[in-house]
């Protein structure tokens, strides 16, 4: 999604795509791959003439974006992007603040490679990986907080941009807390201020929000979280979304682990989206911790419940992936044991959408159910 951060073309997958770095890019690593015409639902052109808020032409707003364009790396500015998915799929997405959040460099970014998809007849439109994503987080942690009661923390470890504490009607009872570099949070909470002091309508959802500067490598992580008024054996929902390939495996490795402990203090569930091995050779300077079979790892960290989706099944589809022709399609027909394509011979890149619970006395009422794909 990044497409002032092109790397080189080099990989083929159906076709010529290319590689990003950062994996809000995934869409377009997965994108301009097929061009035949395809019936995937995408921004409507209507929708899809760039009309920026005035916020973002006002000289705070645009301090801040300077500040983001100069001094961040590509890690902190894939906030960025990611939000500026959300913005451009707002024909199925409701993030109103996405737009001011991601800022007019990503979205013009972005509309572009959306406008040339569209042009082409991609069979996969810039972004659509990221809607998916977004629709299947926010269902998962839905149904997981209303199961839980409604009262759970939620910790969204690597925040960046998301504004679900704004937007998501499901957290009233939840005290939610934001992970993330203190750079970005504190340029997020400005940008945050003066969205809500124009905007009548924009509230905070939840019952609280928490921001928490911390580098998720470092071992204080979750000392700064308990500081900041984070129970531990509070039921809680962690959520690690476009974060956990970004970590060293070691890195990775001691956070999952950290999250599966506290499945023999409370009710814990994970939501994650993980890369297989294929994925990450895509930037292999990007992205470094993978998992082939995160269903087989996590029950091995404490979780004792883990369901795994791909993009396209019926749970990670939101009417977005009609085409059967199109790459996730694909992809999920072919066992996950199977390395490349049959076809052509290329690598199958894959994203796992995952979710994983456990609680102490491994009774877990979560509509989750332990299944292994094909
Ligand atoms: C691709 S963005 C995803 C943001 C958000 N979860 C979303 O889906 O929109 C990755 C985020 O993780 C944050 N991040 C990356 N490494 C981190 C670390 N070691 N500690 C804390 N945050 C980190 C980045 O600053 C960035 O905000």
């Amino acid at each position: 999604m990044c497409g002032s951060l092109f790397l080189s073309p080099c990989a083929t997958l159906f076709g010529l795509y290319y590689i990003m770095h950062a994996l809000s890019l995934l869409v377009l690593i997965f994108s301009g791959m097929d061009r035949s015409k395809q019936g995937n639902a995408s921004p409507e052109d209507h929708e899809l003439e760039l009309n920026l808020p005035n916020l973002l032409l006002t000289k705070t707003v645009r301090e801040l974006y300077a500040k983001i364009v100069k001094e961040w790396d590509f890690l902190k500015k894939s906030a960025c992007q990611t939000a500026a998915g959300r913005a451009l799929w707002k024909h199925v997405i409701h993030d109103p603040l996405a737009d001011v959040l991601a800022g007019e460099t990503y979205l013009r970014n972005l509309h572009e490679k959306i406008m040339k998809d569209r042009h082409n007849n991609a069979r996969e439109i810039s972004g659509v990986i990221l809607a998916v994503r977004t629709l299947w987080f926010d269902s998962k942690i839905e149904a997981v907080v209303d199961s839980l009661g409604g009262a759970a923390q939620v910790v969204l470890l690597g925040a960046g941009m998301d504004s679900r504490a704004y937007r998501l009607s499901c957290l009233k009872e939840s005290d939610v807390f934001e992970v993330d570099f203190p750079e970005v949070l504190q340029v997020k909470a400005a940008l945050l201020e003066e969205a809500l002091e124009s905007t009548e309508h924009l509230r905070l959802m939840a019952k609280s929000l928490t921001r928490v500067a911390a580098d998720i490598r470092d071992n204080d992580w979750l000392e700064k979280l308990q500081i900041s008024g984070f129970v531990p054996e509070k039921n809680t929902v962690w959520v690690l979304e476009g974060i956990i390939y970004y970590l060293l495996n070691s890195q990775a490795m001691q956070v999952l682990k950290i999250v599966g402990e506290k499945c023999t203090l409370t009710h814990t569930v994970l939501l994650a989206d993980f890369m297989n091995k294929a994925s990450t050779t895509l930037s292999s300077a990007t992205f470094h911790f993978y998992s082939d079979w995160p269903d087989h790892l996590l029950p091995s960290l404490g979780f004792s419940h883990v369901k795994l989706s791909q993009i396209g099944d019926p749970d990670a589809h939101f009417g977005l992936m009609h085409d059967p022709l199109n790459l996730f399609n694909k992809l999920r027909n072919l066992p996950r044991s199977v390395e490349t394509h049959p076809d052509d011979g290329t690598p199958c890149c894959r994203l796992y959408l995952v979710q994983a619970s456990g609680s102490p006395n491994q009774t877990v009422s979560l509509k989750a159910s332990s299944q292994r794909s094909i």
